[in-house]
């Protein structure tokens, strides 16, 4: 009887929800409106059939939002504003027609909402142009417990030749507000990832990448603009956004007038006027959003929670402890060599070993970045036995084996180069581009077909391989393919990359565990145009301690930590030569996915002895790490004397706080340390890992404290030296 009752309740609330459901549906199609919507956000548009769709609000969800109408606040800007009627501010679209209009006008055909999984909702919104057979389709996904939403559009035609696109971008967003300022992150090799923060004054600040391969090295596609002043890691509204693409990309913030700030994010058109044939479907890439009205700190775990459910190339995986052999051999590859770091990670309690450049060429060995790319056979003079003595080590061993390649290029002293020098990408009457070494027409299917089949059968004569560093060191010069008809030449960067992603799917397709690192000169593919066929991206080859704390903040503003590679290089630093203790180089690895980059034996055994007992420390925080929330506690950039942040468990059951010191003010009392992200009423006991000594004497070592008391009251970190670091690690206790 009760059972019946319960039923019969449950039922009427059901029943009641979806009336209610469908009321709000009708409300909003009769006043021609259409929602977007997360668990705490929401985008509202509106526009009759046949008429203009409309961008009304985008923010936190207001409540009733057909009270957007009357209070005037609606934005009221095309979704997707075309060139050529109204032209006085930034457009998304521009077309020339075959009789040569520049204008396109676009109204709404239709509005097709589907629900995807549990989580994710699409929404799909066709236009038309009423005078040309052109057509626009925006689609919106949007991750509803993340609170992201991605969006990309279509653009296609029936005219009766080809239209040229000038401007095609994925994203347009006017956003009203006073005193906006922008978060963005600048790069130069050894150098990537720097945060730059400004106020937006009127005018057009643009970041952009021109060089056609290594779209990241520079600017990297990502910004946040926040709203009303300065954005903190835990106050002000803000909008972060990515582009997910893998080659030369735009984002333009206009302020065209005073309070308003026209976002565009989309493929860099400059240098690439696109030519759309009929029937073609052009689809620009994704732009990934979120807003949050509680700083950056909750923007980038939003951002990190869609990356590793969605965003990321096996983003539910644990990464493997690994040690690679760039900086420790450089490309003196020896095969006593390769068996004993193959040993010697093994010991250290590793997890793969990876052989980095050096290992190919027979023609021409590879002993210096002039030859051998494109020839990838294995050096027998290196090599002599070939692979597989090193995979089977690997295998005794019960690591895993990786290895390096640099598909994308061509070296002209290149066995490869003399068969087909047609391959590299060049332009008529002009002498090929004589640089350290070419890039290769990806936009040619044969070529396509020559990398997926070097990969693939590397793959599948040593089924041992379980890594990849995909590298690519060089941009793309005189811009010209031998494969594109000539009135198409300036489609090539985006043919290139087209190119690319198709030999990435074909190889996701046959090999889809592989584990994949994106490298380009260093972090010169730190995207997730990249990151959905790859499952990490080396940040830089500057692997000094101090310059990496600076460029992993700012990449953890929108990279999850499993996704950042980082390793314990040797000190002095090979490239900058500063001298930074161990336990500092390795504390810092220790927050990214850790690594290994130097020649192991270089360790002495007290040395040795620390670095095994950091991995085994590492094994245990993992989870955590790579897959809990980051909190930015301290940031190095406010020029603190210390940097600090912690990552804490979905449970909030075990949490990882690190601290490093920057100054060596002796007599300097660092200010209470206050942690985040706890939960108030849990206990934690704080344990020390890493310590220097066997035991730790740490005076809060094994201290337990109120999730409450740590969160409000703080804990006081002492460290007096410069390059001093600790770990605690924080575990609830019943
Ligand atoms: C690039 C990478 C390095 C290394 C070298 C090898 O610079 O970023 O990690 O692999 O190439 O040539």
């Amino acid at each position: 009887m009760i059972m019946k009752t319960m039923r019969a309740t449950q039922k009427k609330r059901i029943f009641t929800f979806l009336y209610l459901i469908q009321c709000v549906v009708i409300n909003l199609l009769a006043n021609n409106m259409y929602l977007v919507e997360t668990q705490n956000t929401v985008m509202v548009f509106s526009g009759k059939i046949d008429g203009k769709f409309l961008l009304q609000y985008f923010g936190s969800k207001p409540g009733d939002v057909l009270q957007i109408e009357k209070s005037g606040i609606g934005l009221k800007t095309e979704a997707y504003p075309t060139f050529g009627i109204e032209c006085t501010e930034e457009k998304a679209l521009q077309a020339t027609h075959i009789d040569g209009n520049l204008s396109t006008d676009l109204y709404l055909k239709s509005v097709d909402f589907t629900t995807l999984e549990n989580n994710v909702t699409l929404t799909k919104v066709s236009l038309y142009d009423n005078k040309y057979p052109f057509f626009v389709t925006l689609y919106y996904k949007a991750y509803i417990k993340e609170d992201v939403i991605e969006t990309w559009s279509e653009i296609s035609h029936k005219e009766k030749g080809n239209v040229i696109l000038t401007k095609y971008a994925s994203f347009f967003m006017p956003i009203s507000t006073y005193n906006p300022w922008t978060t963005h992150f600048h790069g130069a090799w050894a150098g990537e990832f720097d945060i730059i923060e400004e106020k937006l004054e009127r005018g057009m600040k643009t970041i952009k990448n021109h060089e056609g391969v290594r779209n990241t090295l520079t600017d990297n596609p990502s910004v946040i603009i926040s709203f009303n002043g300065q954005a903190t890691e835990e106050e002000g509204e803000l909008i972060a956004g990515t582009l997910a693409w893998t080659g030369n990309y735009k984002i333009s913030m206009d302020v065209s007038q005073k309070n308003r700030v026209n976002l565009k994010a989309g493929i860099n058109e400059e240098e690439s006027q696109l030519i759309l044939k009929k029937n073609e479907v052009f689809k620009t890439p994704e732009f990934i959003f979120t807003y949050s009205d509680q700083g950056k700190g909750k923007a980038s775990r939003n951002i990190h929670k869609w990356a590793r459910n969605y965003g990321v190339m096996g983003g539910d995986k644990a990464r493997m402890i690994l040690l690679n052999s760039w900086e420790g051999v450089k490309v003196n590859i020896t095969e006593a060599k390769m068996l004993s770091m193959i040993d010697d990670i093994s010991a250290l309690g590793g997890e793969l070993f990876v052989m980095d450049d050096g290992w190919f060429g027979n023609k021409y060995p590879r002993m210096n970045d002039k030859t051998s790319l494109g020839d990838w056979v294995v050096d027998s003079a290196k090599l002599p036995n070939g692979l597989q003595p090193l995979v089977k080590r690997a295998t005794e061993k019960g690591i895993k084996f990786g290895i390096w390649l640099e598909p994308e290029m061509m070296n002209i002293k290149s066995e490869l180069f003399e068969k087909h020098p047609e391959w590299v990408i060049q332009q008529p009457n002009r002498e090929i581009g004589l640089g350290r070494q070419m890039t290769m027409d990806l936009s040619n299917p044969k070529v396509q077909d020559y990398i997926y089949h070097v990969i693939n059968n590397l793959l599948i004569e040593n089924p041992e391989i379980a890594y990849i560093k995909w590298d690519a060191n060089h941009h793309i010069n005189n811009v010209g393919s031998e494969w594109l008809p000539a009135n198409e030449q300036s489609s090539l960067y985006i043919e290139y990359h087209k190119g690319l992603q198709k030999i990435f799917q074909r190889i996701r397709e046959s090999h889809p565990d592989l584990v994949m690192q994106a490298c380009a000169s260093g972090g010169g593919r730190v995207s997730y145009g990249y990151l959905k066929y790859f499952q990490e991206f080396w940040l830089s080859d500057n692997t000094d301690a101090l310059r990496k704390l600076y460029m992993q903040w700012g990449a953890s503003h929108f990279f999850p930590a499993l996704t950042m590679a980082s390793h314990v290089s040797v000190s002095p630093n090979l490239l900058t030569g500063r001298v930074i203790p161990l336990k500092f180089r390795v504390d810092l690895s220790m927050t990214g996915r850790l690594g290994i980059e130097m020649q192991p034996k270089d360790l002495n055994s007290e040395e040795w002895t620390f670095v095994k007992k950091a991995i085994e420390n590492y094994k245990t925080i993992r989870p955590v790490v790579q897959f809990g929330d980051l909190y930015r506690l301290v940031s190095p950039y406010d020029k603190s004397d210390i940097a600090s942040l912690m990552y804490v468990s979905e449970k909030q059951d075990h949490a990882v706080l690190y601290a490093f010191n920057l100054s060596d003010y002796l007599t300097y009392r660092i200010p209470a340390l206050k942690l985040k992200g706890l939960d108030p009423k849990k206990s934690y006991k704080i344990i020390e890992i890493n310590a220097e000594t066997s035991e730790s004497t740490n005076p809060l070592n094994n201290k337990v404290f109120k999730g409450e008391f740590l969160m409000d009251a703080g804990i006081q970190i002492v460290m007096k030296k410069a390059f001093q670091s600790v770990i605690f690690e924080l575990i609830e206790i019943q």
